[in-house]
């Protein structure tokens, strides 16, 4: 975006509202992923459609297509997958990194992080769902030769695409079970990221 932009105005007036009255280079509340506790299993992508049915799709839709304001300016509840959706590549397409949020915040209204509605399982699972991509497609990067994480060291353990510094297969950092590749970054000193 260019400086003088509106866009970024506007994104800098923001970023500055949001840091107004927070303690510079400290940490505060809720400004990390709430903690999931790893199952030994894969995740499973048809127990999520179940719990996507039940606890979800009356406010994401059936096909994932959120809810958008009548006028189509923006959504009421967001897109999970579909065009509008967020990215492959990006962190919400990371099933660990998107299994925590929803852990603590999804359904809207009713989980809070500190009393969270579904179980660690529960979450990982939808999360597999929404990005299961043989079932759900969703924009993928226009410029594939540049790769996400040039240094694959800082490459978190549940990011699907290659190369990574472990042969574990793609599908395995996708859905797991990640246990095996935590204990081996850990012996071989990698980075444990997710
Ligand atoms: C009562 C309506 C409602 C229900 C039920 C609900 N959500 Fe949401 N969801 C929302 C709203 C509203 C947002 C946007 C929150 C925001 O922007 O602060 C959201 C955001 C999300 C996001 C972030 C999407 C993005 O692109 O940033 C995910 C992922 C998500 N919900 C998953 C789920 C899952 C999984 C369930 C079921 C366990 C669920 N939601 C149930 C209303 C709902």
């Amino acid at each position: 975006m260019p400086l003088d932009s509106k866009e970024m105005i506007a994104m800098v007036c923001y970023m500055k509202w949001l840091s107004a009255n927070v303690p510079i280079g400290k940490h505060v509340r809720g400004d990390e992923p709430i903690e999931l506790e790893i199952p030994d299993r894969a995740a499973d992508p048809e127990k999520g459609a179940q719990i996507y049915a039940t606890n979800c799709s009356s406010c994401h839709g059936k096909n994932g297509e959120g809810m958008w304001k009548p006028d189509s300016s923006t959504y009421i509840n967001p897109p999970l997958w579909g065009a509008y959706s967020f990215q492959r590549g990006s962190s919400p397409s990371r099933v660990l990194k998107i299994a925590a949020f929803i852990k603590a915040n999804m359904p809207d209204k009713i989980a809070k992080w500190q009393k969270p509605f579904l179980t660690d399982e529960q979450a990982i699972d939808v999360a597999a769902f929404i990005n299961d991509d043989r079932i759900h497609l969703r924009p993928q990067k226009k410029d594939r030769t540049m790769p996400d994480y040039a240094d694959t060291r800082v490459k978190p353990i549940d990011y699907d695409t290659g190369p990574y510094l472990d042969s574990f297969s793609e599908l395995q950092h996708k859905f797991g079970p990640y246990k095996p590749i935590i204990e081996y970054h850990k012996a071989h000193n990698l980075a444990v990221i997710y």
